[in-house]
């Protein structure tokens, strides 16, 4: 994740917010009030808070549960019932204080009215502190302490409202000034899930391989594959964290480990929000274990936005894949045909990928004989463009008749390849489509189909 401080605990907080030495310290290291609100975050639900899960998890890695500068997992979801603010019951529906985030977590039921006159529920949804459940339903986590002098403010089940105690300070059910000498609104923490934390580490890590539905590209499919839901949470959690060691050479692996004890880029924590997002596919397991099931429910369809907020140019290279893999070809082709000149990149792999099937991009281009394409290398490895002889890419033979860029001048990165289509591209197959690939990365291909 690119987030270059990491994030900061409600301990920290309440140490920034108090003053002193130690805030400044803290205070030091933030940018904006605002990301600062925004790093502190407070895993609070999902499904990889079993507790058989939680209690292995913690055998294995005592010193990271609930360590300093660490997420807080609060709870399973289900532990805090939403409700309308009219039935609110603190610490049994729609608002409870969760202690060790010295946050009070408000969890309204769908469908519930605004408060405020004059806000609508987009504009705060907008701020980001606000969660939409999967069951549409949302959720905010509070700071306890009054922003007028630092007093706990108590939540009132009578008047339905946090009030606090020192000067009349009055905020609503979702922390709103109403009334009294507080300048502003109670602050806010941002809030995920599990599932929501594990499509976010899917987007940068997992994708390249399991492809950006988790529909399976190199890697098996891990969205809805009926394996993949038998394996135990033990068996998915140690091969995110381990790997899987190639039988046939033990020195190599076929998928590498994740864990930083195993030298991996991911703590423990970050294993269990992966874990957490393979298990949200899986409608039976979500329902024997009380999660809600629904079409929010599965956490894969948060991958795609991640990826394009993230990496835009990888993004694109996904949807191509996993449009590929769905037709089981290279995908539809982007119809180029009214044009006389066009443009196709060779972009970079994403961070731990191969270029497998294609870092040609787009895969697919439907061109008219006489369209001259040039092929930029945007990548920082060379490459080569090299049309194949027929149309099995998992064994290809260089048809440099066609076109082929050379094994022995390579085209190195912000070089150029230029080819004219020809009228022996088009007859060359009989469905009038050339492969090429590219003879340093064999398993990079993409395809031409060529129309008179
Ligand atoms: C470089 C490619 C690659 C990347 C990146 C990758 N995997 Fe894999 N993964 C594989 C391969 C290949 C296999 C299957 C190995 C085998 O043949 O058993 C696999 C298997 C798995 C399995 C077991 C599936 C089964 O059917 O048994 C899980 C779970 C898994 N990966 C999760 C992840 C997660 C989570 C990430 C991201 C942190 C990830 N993988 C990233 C290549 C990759
Ligand atoms: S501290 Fe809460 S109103 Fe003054």
């Amino acid at each position: 994740m690119s987030i270059d401080t990491p994030p900061i605990t409600p301990q920290q907080y309440e140490v920034l917010h108090g003053g002193g030495a130690e805030a400044a310290e803290i205070a030091k290291q933030r940018l904006s009030r605002r990301r600062f609100l925004r790093r502190s975050m407070l895993a609070v639900y999902g499904v990889a808070t079993t507790a058989s899960v939680a209690g292995a998890l913690y055998f294995m890695y005592p010193n990271l549960a609930g360590q300093f500068g660490s997420d807080l997992n609060v709870g399973k979801i289900t532990d805090f019932p939403g409700a309308q603010p009219k039935d609110f019951k603190i610490g049994q529906a729609g608002v409870f204080y969760v202690q060790p985030a010295k946050t009070y977590l408000v969890h309204l039921a769908p469908n519930t009215q605004y408060q405020l006159s004059g806000s609508n529920l987009k504009d705060q949804l907008s701020t980001e502190s606000f969660v939409k459940g999967a069951d549409g339903s949302y959720w905010v986590a509070l700071y306890q302490r009054c922003v007028h002098l630092g007093c706990t403010v108590p939540f009132r089940d009578d008047c339905v409202s946090f009030k606090c105690p020192c000067h009349g300070s009055h905020y609503n059910v979702d922390g709103e000034y109403l009334d009294g000498p507080a300048p502003r609104s109670l602050d806010r923490f941002a809030m995920s899930s599990d599932v929501q934390r594990g499509a976010a580490l899917y987007a940068q890590y997992c994708f390249q391989c399991h492809g950006l539905n988790g529909q399976g590209l190199t890697g098996p499919k891990l969205n809805g594959n009926p394996a993949v839901n038998n394996l135990t949470d033990d068996d998915i959690l140690r091969i995110i964290s381990g790997g899987i060691a190639n039988t046939s050479d033990p020195s190599k692996l076929l998928m590498p480990a994740w864990s930083e004890q195993f030298g991996g880029p991911l703590t423990q924590i970050d294993i269990q929000y992966l874990f957490a997002l393979i298990r949200s596919a899986d409608p039976n397991y979500l329902s024997k274990n009380g999660y809600p099931t629904g079409p929010g429910s599965n956490g894969f369809s948060q991958v795609p936005s991640n990826l394009q907020n993230t990496n835009p140019t990888a993004y694109q290279t996904a949807v191509a894949q996993a449009t590929a893999s769905a037709s089981g070809q290279l995908g539809q082709p982007v119809d180029m045909t009214n044009k006389k000149a066009v443009t196709l990149d060779i972009v970079p792999p994403p961070s731990g990928a191969t270029c497998s099937p294609a870092c040609f991009s787009p895969l697919n281009v439907k061109v008219k004989v006489g369209t001259v394409i040039t092929w930029v290398n945007k990548s920082t490895t060379p490459h080569t463009v090299t049309a194949m002889v027929g149309e099995n890419p998992s064994s290809p033979t260089p048809a440099a008749k066609i076109y082929d860029s050379g094994a022995t001048k390579l085209i190195m990165p912000n070089q150029t390849f230029t080819y004219t289509v020809t009228m022996a591209a088009y007859n060359f197959n009989k469905n009038h489509a050339v492969f090429y690939y590219c003879q340093i990365h064999p398993s990079m291909v993409a395809e031409l189909i060529i129309v008179p």
